[in-house]
């Protein structure tokens, strides 16, 4: 085990507070091992660009780009520029290529530059106030041009495409670097997927046959690496796969992914209490018979959801024990029925690797998705790495 790498109550030394009551261990082993994976079956040539936004989906950025960097992974993508910027710092002496998805704010363009961070460019605006920049500092900028095939959320419509493009070409302070898309339901609508895909290519080749060289080409999201091998291109970009998961529970995939993050808690109390007896806010769960109830310090403020109450199940000592009550801000209640193994300072399971507990498990019972649950956990829980 290697020692926790976040704080807490990051203002405050860590050696003057307690051990911690939750934890997310995060397993770089299974991390290296979803890599592999995913590398296999793209094929060993294909780049790989792995989706550390938020966080890293929550898994602390922290370890998990460090272990990225060892798999051979030299391509990033992050929400936006502060993200950017700091992996920029974490990786101080790797030649990463980072590239920021969300569009910038004049105030933001600077340190794409300064940082050499890959700008995502959608429209003209920024075209020209990005060219601006890069001609005042003297240091080019490179370019991802986004073209909205069919998401809704940024980049050029397909109709002006090539006009931004070719205005970013004849620019003398951007460079095109790549023309990429993102697919909007990769993982469930095989005939959208494979429109967005086709307006994407059609672009795509008229542009590099008008330009006279090729630009790097990236689509695939989990979903497409999933379903779509013709998306593959020059780059795919996972995230979810990396950490363990498919987009969706029962998407089949030929790959054998682990769960990175084990998500833990301390059991803090336990009591006996008669039949009859409610237990939480709203007094939604009663005891129909004499049972033994365990407190965990984990609750909705942690990042495990309200929802969850009295629908999930958590692992003790090898054993599931039904959850009880509503879920509240710092605590969750478990029914240990006439179990007297448990005891405080027990550790239980939320989600994790260990059988039975995929975080997908808890997400079908609430009706949300993993990525919510996973960038849910909280800064207050622990993050740990375990190879
Ligand atoms: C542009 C872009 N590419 C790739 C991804 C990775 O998605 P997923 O985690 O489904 O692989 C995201 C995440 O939303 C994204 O915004």
């Amino acid at each position: 085990m290697i020692a926790p790498v976040q704080e807490p109550i990051s203002s405050v030394d860590s050696s003057s507070l307690a051990p911690p009551l939750s934890e997310a261990l995060i397993s770089l082993g299974n991390l290296r091992h979803n890599v592999r994976e995913v590398q296999k079956l793209v094929g060993k040539s294909r780049r790989i660009m792995a989706i550390v936004k938020a966080n890293a989906y929550s898994h602390g950025i922290d370890l998990i780009a460090p272990a990225l960097v060892e798999e051979g992974i030299s391509d990033f993508g992050v929400a936006n520029i502060n993200e950017a910027v700091h992996l920029r710092k974490l990786l101080e002496d790797f030649p990463a290529q980072i590239l920021a998805f969300a569009s910038p704010l004049l105030s933001q363009i600077e340190l794409y530059i300064k940082h050499d961070i890959s700008l995502c460019l959608g429209d003209f605006e920024t075209l020209r106030l990005a060219e601006a920049l890069a001609q005042k500092f003297g240091k080019p900028i490179d370019v991802h041009l986004k073209i909205d095939t069919g998401m809704g959320r940024l980049g050029v419509l397909p109709k002006e495409a090539l006009l931004l493009a070719h205005a970013v070409e004849r620019s003398e302070h951007l460079n095109l670097k790549a023309v990429f898309t993102h697919f909007a339901s990769s993982d469930s609508d095989k005939a959208f997927t494979q429109k967005q895909l086709s307006t994407y290519t059609a672009l795509v080749s008229e542009l590099e046959h008008s330009l006279g060289r090729s630009v790097l080409k990236h689509t695939a999201n989990s979903g497409a690496v999933i379903t779509e091998k013709n998306a593959y291109l020059d780059m795919v970009r996972p995230g979810i796969l990396l950490y363990g998961y498919t987009p969706r529970t029962g998407l089949k995939s030929p790959l054998s992914l682990k769960p990175v993050m084990q998500l833990q808690a301390k059991v803090v109390f336990i009591k006996t209490v008669e039949r009859g007896t409610s237990i939480s806010y709203g007094r939604k769960w009663i005891a129909r018979k004499r049972s033994r109830i365990a407190t965990i310090a984990i609750g909705y403020y942690d990042g495990y959801h309200r929802n969850l109450s009295n629908k999930a199940k958590v692992l003790i000592n090898g054993k599931f024990f039904e959850q009880v009550g509503a879920v509240t801000m710092d605590a969750i209640m478990v029914n240990l029925g006439n179990d007297t193994s448990v005891q405080v300072g027990d550790a239980a399971v939320l989600f994790g690797w260990n059988e039975g507990c995929g975080a997908n498990v808890l997400t079908d019972k609430e009706g949300t998705i993993v990525y919510e649950l996973l960038c849910s956990v909280s800064p207050r829980v622990h993050r740990t790495a375990v190879e």
